[in-house]
């Protein structure tokens, strides 16, 4: 199959770019697409068929369910059973954006491959111009989880799906690179009170100021029994293995000479401050603290690093709170939980 790169953006008149890209999604079959967070890769969501091809592209396993995107707030009501008065605050405040919100579903609307079967579904309206756009002009729900084989880095720019998509699917839709960088928030709505099962763009601290106290079960679900699916793979890997470090200028030095007296080429993911001539590469990812801009480059950095024949990468730590706590949560899964300290 041979795999079209879609640019669009307002200087020429697009309409028939999307055009072609919808006509595709109704006869069934897959395009790539931007949101705020990361590119995803979209199927109709009531198509069984067309959302089993989203897992034979990715190679994913399908015990883990799909978000679906929605263009409008209203839609909510046509696939869940159920919106609870804190579902519709969350609503309000927080959509278009980065939030995901899981209700019972509806029976017999959504395919059962994009929701496992579990009874519920994984709701959200992205704020992106081209993703809205493409779901104005579908008109109907699109399931798409990040357009990344499984296990690699989320894409966070057209050319990283292109890399991972090449063949596999006809559509690439090129909206540039996307903002946030790292994926929803995901919230299960269904249990009192509301659970966070994945950390994300939007913050427990910003979700607690709209609804009150939530549990976040983040934690527990890195461990054991995730009630998120998704959580127990290995996630956003890049070829070298990762190990994480704390921002201590000494033990990044201590670590870089240990490796490279092994023979090893260093990569370094890190912000600006720590930058060192000591690594084979340094990957700056904006001032140290600053999780908003470090989520924004990590995947990119994380996707570089491929491009270089580094034989380990570390990736230096920040401070777990607000949207560093999702920040860390990806580094972690990058790294299968090991941590270097020297
Ligand atoms: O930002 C995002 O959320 C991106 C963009 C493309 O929208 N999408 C994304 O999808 O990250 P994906 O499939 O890579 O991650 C979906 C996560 C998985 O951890 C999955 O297990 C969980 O959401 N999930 C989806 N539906 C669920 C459900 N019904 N119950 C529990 N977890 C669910
Ligand atoms: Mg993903």
């Amino acid at each position: 199959m041979h795999t079209r790169l879609v640019k669009v953006d307002n200087t020429v008149d697009n309409d028939e770019r999307y055009q072609q890209v919808v006509d595709c999604l109704k006869k069934g079959e897959l395009a790539a697409f931007p949101t705020e967070t990361v590119y995803g890769l979209g199927a109709l969501a009531t198509d069984p068929e067309a959302a089993q091809k989203i897992f034979e592209a990715k190679g994913r396993p399908s015990d883990n369910p799909l978000i679906v995107h929605i263009g409008t707030k209203e839609e909510a009501g046509h696939y869940a059973d159920e919106i609870p008065e804190a579902a519709v605050r969350l609503m309000d405040a927080f959509w278009p954006g980065p939030l995901t919100l899981i209700f019972r579903e509806k029976p017999g609307v959504i395919a059962k491959s994009v929701t496992a079967g579990i009874g519920t579904v994984g709701l959200r309206m992205p704020d992106h111009p081209v993703a809205l756009k493409l779901l104005r002009l579908l008109g109907g729900p699109l399931a798409a989880p990040s357009a990344n084989r499984s296990g690699k880095p989320s894409p966070t720019k057209a050319e990283h799906v292109l890399r991972d998509m090449h063949g596999k699917i006809p559509f690439i839709l090129d909206g540039g690179a996307t903002g946030v960088g790292v994926e929803s928030t995901v919230i299960d709505m269904t249990s009192v009170p509301p659970a966070i099962l994945r950390p994300g763009g939007v913050t427990a601290e910003m979700i607690e100021s709209v609804i009150g106290p939530v549990r976040s079960e983040t934690s527990a679900a890195e461990a054991e029994a995730p009630r998120a699916p998704g959580m127990k793979y290995l996630h956003y890997s890049p070829d070298a293995p990762v190990w994480l470090i704390k921002p201590d200028p000494g033990k990044i030095e201590a670590a870089i000479g240990s490796f490279r007296s092994e023979g090893g080429k260093v990569a370094v993911i890190g912000p600006d401050e720590l930058r060192t001539d000591t690594a084979d590469w340094y990957f700056a990812t904006g001032p140290y603290g600053d999780p908003r801009e470090l989520a924004a480059r990590l995947y990119d950095a994380l996707r570089t690093c491929d491009d270089t024949d580094a034989s380990v990468i570390l990736a230096v730590e920040t401070p777990a709170e607000g949207m560093g706590l999702a920040v860390m949560n990806r580094l972690r899964k990058a790294a299968d939980g090991k941590r270097l300290d020297p």
